[in-house]
């Protein structure tokens, strides 16, 4: 297996004039290897776009160092821009064309001859299962079906490293498992992808490795399962009926929490390691109390609740 480094980022700093104080990067860093997917995951405004547009060779850095391919972002952009794409955080298509016709035009757009693009155009229709609906204008296209559209548009010249910036952004749950799949069908041809995203769970379903991203700064890294482990244990969320029982219940499922129990009002948060097993036990001891709970969930640790606790403070949104 390679370990080729296809991004390299060290210490990139950008501060937009007249921008908030801490807006833009702060320190940021990066490793991507070939053929693998990460997700730059952060709340609204960590800074995000600012990355991927750095990368992309859309906008100046202050200081730092990028390397795309073995490539200088700052010195050598013209071999950068010949080897990325790049998938807006706003659908770049057009939406008088049809989508065969927006494939071709973005293929035309790239300089391959006519019968070329429309070769490549109709390949691409049909890896992001668009066949059907080629011939329809874009704008009676759904969200899901305009970023497979994107996505085939990025891969016209076939890049070697793509960024897609929030894919699924403003999707329903439907729209955005199609753009999963199209995403893993990119991975599939060995493309080396840069997906930024605000949801932990698509991070967690399409990426080899996750950049947490904080005020401009990677505040953690690692694979899916290694920023699990850091965050810690899910949660057991009991609602209870009277405020009296509460130090009742802690008494009760104190043994049971790996972590700080949390109480608000007549809420009792249980930070819990075995999913299946605390449920259970919590249950049974609630029921040999004769304490009736109004609910009882479980849950994964929010996006915020991973921001507090990598590092203490709230995620800004
Ligand atoms: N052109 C700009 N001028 C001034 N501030 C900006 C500009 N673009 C982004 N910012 C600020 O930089 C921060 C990071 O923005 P962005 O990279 O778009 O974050 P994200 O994509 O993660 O939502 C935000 O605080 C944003 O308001
Ligand atoms: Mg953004």
């Amino acid at each position: 297996m390679t370990t080729e480094r296809v991004i390299e980022a060290f210490e990139v700093r950008k501060n937009y004039a007249g921008g908030t104080e801490g807006a833009g990067l702060n320190g940021f860093d990066l490793e991507v290897s070939a053929g693998t997917v990460t997700g730059l995951l952060g709340p609204n405004g960590a800074g995000k776009t600012t990355a991927v547009r750095i990368l992309a060779t859309l906008l100046r850095m202050d200081s730092g160092e990028v390397r795309i391919a073995g490539y200088d972002v700052s010195r050598d952009g013209a071999e950068v821009r010949r080897r990325i794409g790049l998938v807006g955080q706003y659908a770049a298509v057009d939406e008088v064309l049809t989508g065969r016709q927006n494939l071709v035009m973005f293929g035309r757009l790239n300089h391959l001859g006519h019968p070329k693009a429309v070769s490549r155009a109709d390949e691409l229709l049909e890896r992001f299962g668009l066949t059907e609906s080629a011939a329809l204008p874009a704008s009676k296209y759904s969200g899901g079906m305009r970023r497979r559209l994107d996505l085939a548009a990025s891969l016209i010249v076939a890049p070697s490293v793509l960024f897609v910036d929030e894919p699924t952004t403003g999707l329903d749950p439907g729209g955005r498992a199609e753009v999963w799949a199209a995403v893993r069908e990119l991975v599939k041809q060995g493309t080396t992808v840069l997906l930024t995203t605000q949801y932990l769970d698509e991070a967690d379903q399409l990426a080899d490795r996750i950049s947490m991203l904080k005020a401009g700064k990677v505040v953690a890294e690692g694979t899916p399962d290694d920023l699990k482990s850091q965050l810690g244990a899910d949660w057991l969320d009991l609602v209870l009926t009277a405020t009296t029982d509460v130090p009742r219940v802690l008494q009760l499922v104190g043994r049971l929490a790996d972590g700080e129990i949390h109480t608000d009002e007549l809420k009792v948060s249980i930070p819990v390691k075995d999913r299946t097993r605390a449920l259970i036990e919590v249950a049974t001891l609630l029921q040999e109390a004769k304490i009736e709970p109004a609910d009882i969930t479980l849950r994964r640790p929010t996006l915020d609740e991973v921001f507090l606790h990598l590092t203490g403070k709230e995620a800004s949104v």
